[in-house]
């Protein structure tokens, strides 16, 4: 009998991982330092030498991560800050907790990462109104797989502006051969639980060559403090990883290229099962995805909310990431400058997430594009 299918199976991976987990937890309930134990340092050196980053420091999350990389370039208001339309809210909700303004750029219809087109003309519309400096670019590893980086550095360079890497869900994937985690300034990555690396809490890391920033990030996630515990330098945060976190995240980093080998596998029956009427997931050339996300396109939205009912019917759960492009969220519209995103707007109507974790068996996403096939046949008058 086939298991039934899980979006995301962290019982069957624990089981897995069962005694390596419970004996690194255990050593920190020992030795308990759970603020900046032995391990936070460990893993730090661990995801340094993964990425080959040059300095690591982890963070409380991925959110504090992109917050950390922003304050410690001294982004407030007045400042310009453009970032993809298609993400998750927190790309966007950073630079306004500063006091920064997000600038909003269409996306790649194909691969969904940020459109440099769009981008330099993005730049151009602010530079021309002349009320917001252009300070920074967040580049977003979307659903596992590399932004533009080669054309994000190169408009960084020329505009002179801040290039960070939101990699919150793109950790352990490769552009050119190298593993995500040097292609910008600063790069940010989360261990939400349910991304390929994730914690059994909120988690998140900074990775940068600068021995500068690294001091800094360390100085800010810990209330600005400076040589001794008591000298406050800077206004800083509470943003430290729980070193029972950092156990946790050591344990899966041993397992992890094995799971993200498997999560290409299921990718790869995906690509071979699906019906030609389904757009699969473009790559982005000469990357390896981490496979957070396999996101497909439906020829339209009715089709895909039928099929995502049918899915769901046959015990087939699914996710849209992101039902609505962020200019179009409460929260952010008075930030949008009003010119459209038709990209953005159009695949957050038609994008449907399947199934996709090391644990899932390949049985059981032949199962899933069967699935998807006989829904569509359904779904499509
Ligand atoms: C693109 C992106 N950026 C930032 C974050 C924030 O990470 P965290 O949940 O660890 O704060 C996420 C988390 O889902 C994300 O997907």
């Amino acid at each position: 009998m086939i298991p039934p299918i899980q979006f995301l199976d962290l019982k069957a991976q624990q089981a897995r991982l069962g005694p390596a987990l419970r004996a690194r937890i255990d050593s920190v309930l020992a030795h308990c330092q759970f603020i900046l134990g032995p391990e936070i340092a460990e893993l730090e050196q661990r995801l340094a030498a993964y990425c080959g980053a040059a300095h690591c420091v982890t963070v409380s999350s991925g959110t504090d991560a992109l917050q950390i990389a922003l304050m410690a370039e001294n982004i407030g208001r007045g400042h310009a800050v453009f970032l993809p339309a298609f993400t998750y809210t927190a790309t966007a909700e950073v630079p306004l907790v500063l006091g920064a303004t997000p600038v909003f750029v269409d996306v790649d219809p194909h691969s969904f990462q940020i459109d440099p087109e769009d981008l330099v003309r993005r730049i151009a519309s602010i530079k021309a109104q002349g009320q917001l400096k252009p300070r920074a670019l967040i580049g977003v590893d979307l659903f596992g797989q590399p932004a533009p980086w080669p054309a994000l550095r190169d408009i960084a360079a020329a505009e002179n502006l801040f290039l960070l890497d939101d990699c919150a869900q793109s950790f352990g994937a490769s552009l050119a051969g190298r593993k995500l985690g040097r292609e910008a300034d600063a790069t940010a990555a989360s261990f939400f639980p349910s991304k390929p690396l994730g914690a059994y809490g909120d988690g998140g890391a900074l990775l940068t060559e600068s021995p500068d920033r690294a001091a800094l990030y360390r100085s800010l996630r810990t209330h600005g403090e400076g040589t001794t515990r008591y000298e406050v330098l800077r206004t800083g945060m509470n943003g430290r990883m729980d070193t029972l976190q950092a156990a946790v995240l050591l344990t899966k980093l041993d397992v992890f290229d094995a799971e993200l080998t498997q999560r290409g596998r299921i990718a790869a029956i995906y690509d071979a099962d699906l019906p030609p009427t389904v757009t699969i997931p473009a790559r982005v050339p000469n990357s390896q995805s981490a496979w957070a996300i396999y996101a497909i396109l439906l020829p339209d939205g009715p089709t895909r909310d039928r099929v995502q009912a049918s899915l769901k019917q046959a015990g087939v759960p699914t996710a849209i990431y992101y039902p609505r492009p962020l200019h179009f969220q409460p929260a952010y519209q008075a930030y949008h400058s009003g010119n459209p995103l038709p990209v953005s707007e159009d695949i957050a109507t038609r994008i449907l997430a399947l199934p996709i974790h090391p644990d899932l068996a390949e049985t059981q996403a032949h199962l899933v594009g069967e699935a998807v096939t006989s829904a569509l046949g359904r779904a499509t008058p």
